[in-house]
């Protein structure tokens, strides 16, 4: 099946290394692969310099400016790989129907014939020429009951710094794997070997791409991509897709959800988990500073966008972040919308597909009212305001990101990195909707917020290759991030909150999103949503009053605080407001999620839209 171990081939294995299945497995890899070395990081400092210098040296790179923003670099792909590939993402479970009608499915079988098994297999020979890095790392706290290990191999060296700023990664979680420890077996090429003597590209791909979990087995390989969740394979393959499926069968929750504590004047802590689809908020919420008239109130960040949450045994819902850095996006991002995000990124941020200033700094649409009157883009052309208005052309693509340390947070929570996990008194849900959502309803039970999650439409964004600003039905915001049938995610939220009984989180829905007939969002939104999170907490408490509708409780006007905003109560009734057209329609759309859905979709969820039909109609 397998080629032989290539004659010479060197798998430096370090001498601390004792992990002989460890080895076995980064040997077959390397001889599938035809790897040229093998080289095994330690996650030191010093490797992280090398590697960004080498990267620098290929062109993949540039060193930005160290007096404007020290070690930091601009990376630029190939402007064929600038985002996620749902299309190509699939989930190879043994019954088609585990990975569930929203998944592409493909037999494990099949799968392995044409990655690693086949004759014309494409992992064969795909690190030619290449170095395979071997990326040990840990997603959650070092040595936490509820964190879980992974080794990614990968031929990309960008790879492998980025996965030593998102998550725990070198030497320490070898040791900690010591001789036959667990972990996630993670194969990543970017597709494009060298022939000897060719010259590499400076962002080497292949337009084949395919992202691979196997739940069962608990693998992932990924081929084509070198860029964000298609190959930091910790992330969505790992955070969200397989670990899910071992929540499923384990009675915990994998989530793409922020995770955020907040502190009140009084000094009570409250910690909030928030689901928003890509590119819908959750970096900016985590990390919001409340307004003008908020005096007294802290928010702090846990988490910007993966939960693992677990039922303690004080009967609570506890949650970490796996992750320890932020890929987040860079677009709109600015000093008066988030502030500490922009802190964050003062100095060791690695930026992908922004904009290069003359004087050698980054520059993205919305980081200043006025852009710069000269600009490199993010595909390395010339740009000015003018060519921008002549053409449309971004200066950095509406997916670039920067890859930054948690660390940088000036508002990172004390307890980020508890590896005991925050306590959750809330789950928010909130889709990005022109229309129709209201900016805040609070479910009644547990049962009406799962059914507001799983309903939950978004207009699609820029995070995933396709059509934006296109309505879908994005579940949980966990569409393409679900390693099991959709359904039955919906029936183990059911499950789970069925074994909370009063120590169950509130569960919220929101859209900041409402656009008025001028296009524009009505609603300010980032730090101003803190209002929206005080009533929230505010109904936590049983302080804050508010009005049942169709499908939940909603604030009326009086009982949000307005101090140090003007917004008008026409301007409230438009972002709160309820459409009884328009919610028939969208009615229609959840009907049809759950015909889509229907092997076993729990009976309650239809339930609870039989009850808001008939509260519509009356
Ligand atoms: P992923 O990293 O893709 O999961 O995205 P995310 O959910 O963390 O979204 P992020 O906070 O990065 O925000 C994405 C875009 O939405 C940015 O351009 C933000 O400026 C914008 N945005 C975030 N919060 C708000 C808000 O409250 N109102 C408005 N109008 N835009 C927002
Ligand atoms: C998302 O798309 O939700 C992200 C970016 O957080 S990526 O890591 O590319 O998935
Ligand atoms: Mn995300």
């Amino acid at each position: 099946m397998n080629r032989p171990v290539m004659e010479g081939m060197r798998l430096n294995v370090p001498a601390h290394i004792k992990h002989q299945r460890l080895v076995a497995w980064v040997a077959e890899i390397a001889a599938l692969t035809e790897a040229e070395s093998v080289y095994w990081c330690d996650g030191s400092a010093a490797e992280y310099d090398r590697l960004c210098e080498q990267l620098v040296a290929a062109g993949t790179m540039k060193k930005l400016n160290p007096e404007l923003r020290p070690r930091s670099f601009l990376a630029s792909s190939d402007p064929s790989d600038v985002a996620r590939v749902e299309d190509r993402t699939f989930i190879c479970s043994e019954k088609q129907e585990d990975a569930g009608p929203t998944n592409n499915w493909m037999a494990p079988a099949e799968m392995r014939a044409l990655l690693q098994t086949g004759e014309q297999a494409l992992f064969r020979g795909a690190m030619k020429g290449r170095t395979l890095y071997v990326v040990p790392f840990s997603m959650g706290p070092l040595g936490s009951h509820i964190s879980h290990i992974g080794v990614e191999l990968t031929d990309s060296p960008y790879v492998a710094i980025s996965m030593r700023t998102m998550t725990r990664m070198g030497r320490p979680v070898l040791d900690l794997l010591g001789e036959d420890g667990a972990y996630v077996p993670c194969v990543h090429t970017v597709g494009a070997p060298l022939a000897a003597g060719q010259k590499d590209v400076p962002w080497p791909c292949n337009k084949t791409k395919y992202i691979v979990h196997y739940p069962e087995t608990r693998e992932i390989w990924s081929y084509g991509s070198g860029y964000g969740g298609n190959a930091l394979l910790g992330k969505k393959c790992f955070a969200l897709r397989i670990a899910s499926t071992m929540g499923r069968d384990q009675g915990w929750l994998a989530e793409h959800m922020l995770i955020l504590g907040v502190t009140n004047p009084e000094g009570r802590k409250f910690h909030v988990a928030a689901a928003f689809p890509s590119a819908c908020g959750k970096t900016n919420f985590s990390m919001m500073v409340p307004p003008q008239g908020y005096a007294g109130w802290k928010v702090t960040t846990v988490g910007d966008d993966i939960a693992w949450i677990k039922p303690h045994a004080d009967g609570r819902l506890y949650a970490i972040n796996p992750e320890a850095g932020y890929f987040g996006v860079a677009p709109g991002t600015n000093d008066l919308t988030n502030p500490n995000c922009m802190d964050s990124l003062k100095a060791d941020v690695i930026f992908t597909n922004v904009a290069l200033t003359d004087d050698g700094d980054v520059w993205w649409e919305g980081m200043t009212d006025t852009p710069p009157a000269h600009l490199i883009d993010w595909q390395g052309k010339d740009w000015t305001p003018a060519i921008a208005k002549e053409t449309g052309a971004k200066a950095a693509h509406p997916n670039a990101r920067f890859t930054v340390a948690a660390t940088n947070n000036p508002v990172l929570d004390p307890d980020w990195d508890n590896a005991a996990g925050v306590p959750i008194d809330a789950f928010i849900f909130g889709g990005r909707r022109s229309t129709t959502v209201p900016l805040v309803t609070q479910a009644r039970t547990w049962v009406e917020g799962v059914y507001m999650a799983a309903t939950m439409g978004s207009e699609t964004t820029a995070a995933a290759a396709g059509q934006q600003g296109v309505v879908r039905r994005d579940p949980f915001a966990m569409l393409p991030f679900a390693g099991y049938n959709m359904a039955d995610h919906f029936q183990h939220w059911l499950n789970i909150g069925s074994t909370l009984g009063d120590k169950a989180p509130a569960i919220f829905c929101v859209n900041w999103f409402r656009k008025g007939a001028d296009g524009k969002f009505v609603w300010p939104g980032y730090g101003e949503n803190m209002r929206v999170l005080e009533w929230m907490l505010g109904r936590v408490t049983g302080t804050a009053q508010g009005e049942d509708n169709v499908f939940g409780v909603s604030p009326r006007y009086d009982d949000l605080r307005w101090d140090g905003l003007a917004f008008s109560r026409a301007q409230f009734a438009s972002v709160i407001g309820i459409d009884k057209a328009a919610w028939q329609q969208e009615l229609a759309l959840h009907a049809e999620l759950f015909q889509q859905l229907e092997y076993h979709l729990p009976a309650e969820l239809p339930a609870t839209m039989a009850r808001i039909e008939a509260r519509l109609a009356a």
